[in-house]
């Protein structure tokens, strides 16, 4: 027998005896630290509450759209596409953790309303339950020691300390001009500013 043959014989008795099921075990229990299966889950939920946020903010921004209030229109058409964003953040993450991803059902978000200031109110009333479930993911998080859930969500509560008060403000602010043409032209021109940034960690 050659000399080479011995190597490859032991090579082919190694690939036909070794226990590859055992390797990719092995590697996706690392995974499976990361994240457990109720983390995952409560992440899988908040990502479709905030893609219905999405369609949520749109719907108000062709409420708006629908009166000629462009401004405004422009506002929720910018705060719907950052729900998509933060919605895509946690995929990404989730991801990164070794989580499975599981798209859920989005609800259709009402189209009517009563007036402009029940859209801002209702867009607060989100905003605030927004806050609520990121909090119970954190609360969750902390209790089984899952410190990389809690470290990602920092950011988003950050974001939403900053966005129940824009919304507050809001809600202060079409109150005072939601009776006076002349103050609803300017406030809809304010609004008009707002550009979409997309987050650079994102
Ligand atoms: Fe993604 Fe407005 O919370």
């Amino acid at each position: 027998m050659k000399d080479g043959v011995f190597p490859i014989l032991f090579v082919l008795i190694f690939i036909k005896t070794f226990d590859f099921g055992l390797l990719l075990r092995i590697f996706d229990y690392k995974f499976i630290l990361m994240i457990s299966e109720k983390i995952a889950t409560l992440i899988n939920e908040q990502i479709a509450h905030e893609q219905y946020a999405a369609q949520y903010y749109l719907s108000m921004s062709a409420w708006f759209s629908g009166k000629d209030l462009d401004g405004i229109a422009n506002y929720f058409r910018v705060q719907s596409k950052e729900e998509l964003m933060h919605a895509d953040k946690m995929f990404d993450f989730l991801n990164d953790v070794g989580g499975e991803i599981i798209i859920g059902e989005i609800a259709k978000p009402p189209h009517e309303f009563e007036n402009a200031i029940d859209i801002f109110e209702k867009a607060l009333e989100h905003e605030k339950k927004v806050t609520r479930s990121i909090f119970n993911i954190v609360k969750n998080a902390n209790d089984e020691g899952d410190f990389a859930t809690t470290s990602f969500l920092q950011w988003f509560i950050n974001e939403q300390v900053e966005e129940e008060a824009s919304a507050s403000q809001l809600v202060t602010k079409i109150k005072m001009v939601s009776d006076n043409p002349s103050a609803l032209y300017l406030f809809d021109q304010e609004l008009a500013q707002r550009v979409f940034t997309p987050d650079p960690t994102a």
